[in-house]
C-alpha cells in the first residue's frame, strides 16, 4: 500500500493547527503510520550542506583526475544518504538547493519543532497533495488545508510527498525504524472494497 510523509510545518505547530490538521487525514480515511513531534537541529542542516558542498568538491577532482571504475557490487549510491530518522532537512529537500529561496527554506523548517507523519493508503500520496492544496497558499482552493489556513508560500503550514518513492525516501529520512506501526485498522473493509 501506498506510503506518503505528511509534515507539519513550524507554522502549523506554533498557530495550534496541529489536532486540525491531522484530523483532515484521519477523516479522509487514510491509516497513521507514524507520529512525532520534532525540532530539526539547524546544525545538522548546516552539516549536511557544508558535506554535499565538499562531497561535491572531492567529485570534481575525483571525476577530473581519475579514471572511473565501475560501481563495486552492492554499495549503491544510497550509502552516501544520512542515518535513517536523522531528519536532515537539507537532504529532505535537496530538489531544491539551487533556489535562491533554499537558506530561508531552511530557517523556516529549523525554527521550531515540526510534526512528522507517516500516512498509509489507496492513492495516499496524490490524494494528500489534493487535500493539501497549491503551494502558494493564495491560489490553494478553500477546503484545501491551505487555502484555508495560510496565506503565504514562505508560511504553507505542511509538506506532502510528491510520489510514492518519495513517500518512501522521505519516511526513511525523517523516522527510525521502531518508530514506525504496522497495524491493521478496523475501518478498513469500510473504505476500501
Ligand atoms: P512541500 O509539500 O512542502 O514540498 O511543498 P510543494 O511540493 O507544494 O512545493 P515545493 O516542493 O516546490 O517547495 C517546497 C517548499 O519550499 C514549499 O512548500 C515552500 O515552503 C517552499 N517554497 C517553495 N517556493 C518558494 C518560494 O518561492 N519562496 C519561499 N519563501 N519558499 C518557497
Ligand atoms: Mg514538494
Amino acid at each position: 500500500v501506498e506510503q506518503t510523509y505528511i509534515m507539519i510545518k513550524p507554522d502549523g505547530v506554533q498557530r495550534g493547527l496541529v489536532g486540525e490538521i491531522l484530523s483532515r487525514f484521519e477523516k479522509k480515511g487514510f491509516k497513521l503510520t507514524g507520529l512525532k513531534l520534532f525540532q530539526c537541529p539547524k546544525e545538522l542542516a548546516e552539516d549536511l550542506h557544508c558535506s554535499l558542498v565538499s562531497c561535491y568538491v572531492f567529485l570534481f577532482f575525483v571525476l577530473g583526475f581519475a579514471t572511473l571504475e565501475p560501481r563495486p557490487e552492492g554499495l549503491s549510491e544510497t550509502t552516501s544518504l544520512p542515518p535513517r530518522g536523522s531528519g536532515k532537512v537539507c537532504e529532505h529537500y535537496k530538489d531544491l538547493q539551487s533556489k535562491p529561496f533554499f537558506p530561508k527554506l531552511i530557517d523556516y523548517i529549523t525554527s521550531g519543532p515540526v510534526v512528522c507523519m507517516g500516512w498509509e493508503g489507496v492513492g495516499v500520496v496524490a490524494s494528500a497533495r489534493k487535500l493539501i492544496g497549491a503551494t502558494n497558499p493564495l491560489n490553494a482552493e478553500p477546503g484545501t488545508i491551505r487555502g484555508d489556513l495560510a496565506v503565504q508560500t514562505g508560511r504553507n503550514v505542511v509538506h506532502g510527498s510528491d510520489s510514492p518513492d518519495n513517500g518512501k525516501r522521505e519516511i526513511g529520512l525523517w523516522f527510525k525504524e521502531g518508530e514506525l506501526c504496522a497495524w491493521t485498522a478496523v475501518q478498513e473493509p469500510w473504505l476500501v472494497e
